[in-house]
C-alpha cells in the first residue's frame, strides 16, 4: 500500500492578505487559473477599498466563484469566510473569451491524492490542470491560454519564481504575511 504523505502547508499560512474596512481578502497567487471571475466592477480589490454595502456584496460574489481558491473573503466581525456551499462535483471551465477549456474544477471539498499517496488540503474550490502545461501541477496556473510572457509578467508581479512557489519564507506566519502584504493590487 502507498504510504501517506504529509498534507501541503494550508492556504490560510501561505496567503497573503489585503485588508478591508469590513472585509478581509486572503490571496494564494500561484493558484489562479487566470479565468478573471475577480475582475468585473473594477476588480475585487477596489470593490473592498470602496467598501459600500453593493461593492461587498459584488465583492462576496466574485470571492466566491474564484474557481481556484486562490481568493478568499472573510467578514471581520464574525470571523468567518464567504463560501458558497457547492454539492461534490467536478467540471471543466470553459473560457468562452479565451475559446479554449481551461481546468477542472474540483467544488465541494473533494479530497484530491497524487499517484504517490501525497494527499493535498480538502478546499472548498480548487482547480486542476487538465492541458499538461501548468508549472504548478496538480493545480492550474494559466497556461492553458497564456503566453510566456504573460507567464512571466505575472510571477513578477507577485514574487513567483519558479515551479508556481514563492520566493519568500514559508510558511513563517506573520513574517511572510507582513512582507507580502504591500505587493500590487
Ligand atoms: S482564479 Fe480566482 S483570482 Fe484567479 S483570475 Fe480566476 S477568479 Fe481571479
Ligand atoms: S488547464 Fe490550466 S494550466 Fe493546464
Amino acid at each position: 500500500m502507498v504510504p501517506k504523505l504529509q498534507v501541503e502547508t494550508p492556504y490560510i499560512s501561505r496567503a497573503l492578505t489585503f485588508e478591508g474596512e469590513k472585509v478581509r481578502l486572503t490571496d494564494l497567487p500561484e493558484l489562479c487559473d487566470h479565468s478573471r471571475f475577480c475582475m468585473r466592477a473594477g476588480g475585487i480589490r477596489n470593490l473592498i477599498k470602496k467598501g459600500d454595502p453593493e461593492s461587498i456584496k459584488i465583492a462576496v460574489e466574485e470571492a466566491t466563484i474564484c474557481p481556484s481558491g486562490r481568493l478568499v473573503l472573510w467578514s471581520k466581525e464574525k470571523g468567518t469566510a464567504y463560501e458558497k456551499e457547492f454539492e461534490k462535483s467536478i467540471v471543466v471551465i470553459h473560457d468562452k473569451q479565451k475559446k479554449c477549456e481551461g481546468p477542472l474544477w474540483v467544488r465541494g471539498g473533494i479530497p484530491i491524492e497524487s499517484s504517490d499517496g501525497y494527499e493535498y488540503e480538502i478546499r472548498n474550490r480548487v482547480t486542476l490542470c487538465r492541458c499538461g502545461l501548468s508549472e504548478n501541477k496538480p493545480f492550474c496556473d494559466g497556461s492553458h491560454w497564456m503566453t510566456s510572457q504573460e507567464k512571466a509578467a505575472f510571477k513578477k508581479k507577485w514574487g513567483i519564481i519558479k515551479n508556481g512557489r514563492s520566493e519568500l519564507p514559508l510558511p513563517d506566519g506573520r513574517g511572510f504575511l507582513l512582507q507580502r502584504r504591500d505587493l500590487p493590487s
